[in-house]
């Protein structure tokens, strides 16, 4: 049965009425309009739907919409502007990483969660923090180097 749930998404605050179970990548694609996050697997094995909770980067194809409570979401749209991109979204225009752009949204979501919390990381702590994800495309080099390029910025 549907009920009400508050959702604080990029510092703005809206009502979605859903099934409690239902994932909040559908909340925020489906209800909400914002496209970044992206559905790939549905099973938490790509990253490609990655949104923050609270700071914390959570594959959202796997996150209850119930579960998010108070907590504030951020999207790849609220990470920074077009005048004033983050790092991470400046790193990967240099770098000329995008192919098919589809699993953007999953690696500048959990890069920027981790870069954050380390500063100066090691190439093995990056390739270590951005495991779990996956580019179909096989862009991995240009993605190590944006990284590295915003960790150099940021640190
Ligand atoms: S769509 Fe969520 S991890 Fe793949
Ligand atoms: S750029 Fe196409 S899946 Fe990564």
């Amino acid at each position: 049965m549907s009920e009400k749930f508050s959702l604080n998404v990029n510092g703005k605050a809206h009502s979605v009425e859903a099934d409690p179970d239902m994932p909040l990548l559908y909340a925020l694609r489906g209800d909400l309009g914002l496209n970044n996050p992206h559905f790939g697997c549905g099973l938490a094995q790509c990253g490609a739907c990655t949104v923050h909770l609270d700071g914390h980067a959570i594959r959202s194809c796997v996150t209850p919409v119930s579960a998010v409570g108070d907590g504030k979401i951020v999207t790849l749209a609220g990470l920074g502007t077009p005048e004033k991109p983050h790092p991470l979204q400046a790193a990967y225009i240099e770098e000329q990483v995008p192919q098919c752009g589809y699993c953007i949204n999953g690696w500048i979501m959990t890069a920027a969660a981790f870069l954050r919390d380390n500063k100066k990381p090691t190439e093995a702590q990056i390739k270590d923090a951005l495991s779990g994800l996956k580019c179909r495309c096989g862009a991995y080099g240009a993605i190590l180097r944006a990284v590295k390029r915003a960790a150099a910025m940021m640190g």
